[in-house]
């Protein structure tokens, strides 16, 4: 049957997957599976700051140039991820006082959207990820603590300045159904919007565990901020169980992956849906939660399991 990114193109979504350069350099199988069924990749984490600007203004682009190359021979789009981050940002950053801290962010935004400002398949960015604690405070990150809430306006408008036609999204876990979490996304997205700050998107990463239940009041969730003028999206899903999987855990995550596919496809303003990898083979979930994983479509061996059928069949649906 058709390939994912066929039915998602069908629908005005796309479908994506986040890809890792050391198995895109070494596998066919891997290349053949990113290329053919996805129109939209994202680096997992070749477009970080550790990768891109590992000392002072000395900007590594190898990692980022294979994703950019890679999706533009196949005809996808790039979602970059992502600028400003409490993890993966060297110790120089953090080290910084507030002022230099300031302008090293703007200089990394700068830089890191200019390289790719004229280039097509660039499209989007995560400009600020994860700025929130579970219960909707601000989360306390070098950024916060150095700069106060200001670094968030400050980064949406340097890449605004540097590329004034990416679409520039805040991303976010936990946020995808309605919750205390989402509530005060809303409440932020809606104040930076009030103050012209340039926020175009949310990304709602979905990093779910079958063990913990579907979040409640998704569509609803993603139609609230829709509602605010913004563009939402899926940008991070997996859904990870307890290992060893077996057909009932199987079945269950499938029926989660369609309701996220759904959940999209029910909102006009939702962009599209990109998965946190697409092998099992490849995934930070049993690095950071033990005895868990088994949290894409396609298994270790590149088999397709029923998650995909179920991507698959939520695209192609009526
Ligand atoms: O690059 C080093 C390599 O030199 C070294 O040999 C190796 C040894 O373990 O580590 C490598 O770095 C690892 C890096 O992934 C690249 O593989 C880091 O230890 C590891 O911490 C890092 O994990 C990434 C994680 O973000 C960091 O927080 C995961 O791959 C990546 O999937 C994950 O992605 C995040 C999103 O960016 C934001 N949302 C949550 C999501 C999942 O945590």
């Amino acid at each position: 049957d058709s390939p994912l990114r066929e039915h998602a193109e069908a629908r005005g979504k796309f479908i994506g997957a986040a890809l890792a350069t050391g198995p895109l350099a070494s596998e066919s199988a891997y290349r053949d599976i990113a290329g053919g069924e996805f129109n939209q990749i994202t680096a997992e984490n070749a477009m970080k700051w550790t990768d891109t600007e590992p000392s002072p203004n000395q900007f590594t682009w190898a990692g980022a140039d294979a994703i950019v190359d890679f999706a533009t021979q196949n005809d996808q789009q790039v979602h970059g991820h992502t600028l400003v981050w409490h993890n993966q940002t060297p110790d120089w950053v953090q080290s910084l006082g507030a002022d230099a801290m300031r302008a090293a962010m703007q200089n990394h935004i700068a830089k890191v959207v200019g390289r790719y400002a004229s280039n097509p398949t660039v499209v989007s960015w995560d400009v600020v990820n994860e700025v929130f604690d579970d219960n909707g405070t601000m989360r306390t990150s070098f950024w916060y603590q150095k700069l106060g809430e200001s670094y968030i306006a400050d980064a949406f408008r340097a890449a605004r300045a540097a590329d004034p036609d990416a679409r520039l999204c805040i991303n976010d876990y936990n946020v995808e159904g309605v919750n205390a979490k989402s509530t005060a996304m809303y409440n932020l997205v809606r104040s930076l919007r009030a103050a012209d700050v340039p926020v175009d998107c949310v990304g709602f990463q979905g990093h779910l565990a079958i063990q913990y239940g579907f979040p409640g009041q998704v569509q609803e969730n993603l139609q609230r901020f829709a509602d605010l003028g913004v563009q939402v999206r899926f940008t991070e899903i997996d859904i990870r169980m307890q290992t060893p999987r077996d057909a009932t855990k199987d079945a269950l995550q499938a029926t989660y992956y369609t309701n996220v596919v759904k959940a999209c496809l029910a909102v006009p303003q939702c962009a599209g849906i990109t998965l946190w990898g697409f092998t099992d083979r490849y995934s930070w979930v049993p690095d950071t939660f033990s005895g868990q994983g088994a949290a894409l479509i396609y298994d270790e061996n590149y088999a397709a399991k029923p998650a995909y059928t179920a991507v698959h069949d939520a695209l192609a649906g009526g």
